[in-house]
């Protein structure tokens, strides 16, 4: 049997966002830009390049901005297109989603992000679906992380996430993989542990916010079990489903920015303003005039 697209990605978007405080008191996380464009929008941008048809947000109160920013701006929209203001209105377009083809879905309680998952189950349905933590910035634009990872998921089918080798003394802030066989960039993935106490990690190897999973995994999660930090971990639940079905790691070959830490974001952004043409010789020139 020929294994099937995975057409729907959950965006866990719930967060409170407390290490961006005092920004995030009137705002949710998912919005701070970098450069210009929110957090958000590149990762839904490297879904829709995966082929993603369905885009699921487990939001949470207070998070209302985010389903106002993926709507039509009717009122900007006329006044942009009174001043023919094109450039702008072809930069509105790019945000603008299809009706019908995203959905919100309320996690109400801070119960983890196996809890948020869960928390889709009824928009995920019994199919195969994909996972993307927004505040980690996967920068590969000639070959997003996601699309990459569906492309090893049609001929490996089970479960691929994505990973990265991080510093020994990170590793207590991340799922982390027990490896098996290593074939170039996958890996098997023989079992998996979050956040271990620092010097128990079976290796190096993070999971780093991008998941393709199969429906079973909610199953596991519907169990309720807390885990690390006393919250629903999908780390645990995944960990449950190896042995049960075909299970991969594959590392992500890009530029990876954690934009949940303010050094992440800042370098992102700086990053990110260099590759342009219109604020990238400004920010340059900049950074060479500074004595470091
Ligand atoms: C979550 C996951 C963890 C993963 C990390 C990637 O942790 O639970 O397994 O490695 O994202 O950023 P969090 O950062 O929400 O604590």
């Amino acid at each position: 049997m020929s294994i099937k697209s995975v057409k729907t990605a959950v965006f866990p978007v719930g967060g409170q966002g407390t290490r961006f405080l005092p920004a995030t008191k009137a705002m949710p996380k998912e919005m701070l830009p970098v450069v210009d464009k929110p957090l958000l929008q590149y990762a839904v941008d490297e879904a829709l390049a995966a082929g993603i048809e369905r885009l699921v947000f487990v939001t949470a109160r207070g998070k209302g901005a985010l389903e106002d920013y993926f709507d039509v701006a009717r009122e900007l929209v006329d006044s942009l297109k009174a001043k023919g203001k094109t450039a702008e209105l072809a930069v509105l377009e790019a945000t603008q989603i299809e009706p019908g083809r995203m959905v919100f879905v309320r996690q109400q309680e801070p119960a983890g992000l196996g809890h948020a998952v869960w928390c889709a189950r009824h928009v995920v349905g019994r199919e195969a679906f994909a996972v993307l933590l927004p505040d980690e910035l996967l920068w590969n634009p000639a070959n997003p992380a996601l699309k990459e990872m569906h492309e090893a998921y049609l001929q490996l089918g089970g479960n691929i996430i994505s990973v990265l080798e991080v510093p020994d003394e990170h590793t207590h802030r991340y799922g982390i993989v027990s490896p098996g066989a290593v074939d170039g960039l996958i890996t098997e993935v023989k079992g998996l542990v979050e956040k271990p106490q620092q010097g128990t990690a079976p290796s190096r190897l993070a999971a780093i916010g991008r998941y393709i999973l199969q429906p079973e995994v909610i199953d596991v999660l519907a169990a309720g079990k807390r885990g690390a930090g006393n919250e629903i971990q999908l780390t645990d639940a995944m960990a449950e489903m190896i042995g049960q079905q075909p299970f991969h790691a594959l590392t992500f070959t890009g530029t990876r920015f954690d934009c949940g830490d303010k050094a992440g974001h800042v370098t992102a952004n700086i990053a990110l303003a260099l590759e342009r043409d219109d604020v990238g010789p400004a920010v340059r020139e900049w950074l060479r005039s500074q004595k470091f």
